[in-house]
């Protein structure tokens, strides 16, 4: 059993990690007008993930009980700039989700919540990945610049990320 503010914060977040799939998937869309079609997949399969992050925390809130309330989600940006500059904001968005993460582990510790703690712990892990991976991106980024086959390299390397791994079915 989760407490009814928790309930809330885990809705929250649920909201959250949907505008994070949306804005995923707007970017993939925006990568394939930029003709980069590695990028536009790379977004795509993170889309793919947030989308994992939602079911996964949509089934935790009622598994513990509580009810889903799903809310509006907030409508993305179209223009990201440039391959550079649609990294740096992914990092950025990453970084702002991992505080989320972060602020809904405090209130779980605040209410000695622990089956809270242990699930939002795959979270806190998974954040950490997920800033790693944009990192490991961001650094040729930066080093090719504007230079075209720099930018082709990075986006057939991109091109090769795995699908993430199925929830299993309920
Ligand atoms: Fe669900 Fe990319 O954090």
């Amino acid at each position: 059993m989760i407490s009814e503010k928790m309930q809330e914060a885990l809705n929250e977040q649920v909201n959250r990690e949907f505008f994070s799939a949306y804005m995923y998937l707007a970017m993939s869309s925006y990568c394939n007008t930029l003709g980069l079609p590695g990028f536009a997949y790379w977004m795509r399969m993170q889309y793919e993930e947030e989308n994992m992050h939602v079911t996964k925390m949509y089934d935790y809130i009622q598994d513990q009980g509580g009810e889903v309330h799903l809310k509006a989600i907030e409508e993305p940006e179209r223009n990201y700039g440039t391959p550079l500059e649609i990294f740096e904001e992914t990092l950025k968005h990453e970084q702002y989700v991992t505080s989320l993460i972060n602020n809904l582990m405090d209130l779980a510790v605040e209410e000695r919540d622990y089956a809270t703690q242990t699930f939002l712990q795959w979270y806190v892990t998974e954040q950490v990945e997920e800033e790693a991976n944009v990192n490991d991106i961001l650094a040729p980024l930066r080093m090719v610049g504007d230079d075209k086959g720099g930018l082709m390299m990075i986006d057939q390397q991109l091109a090769g990320r795995a699908a993430p791994m199925a929830l299993p079915t309920k």
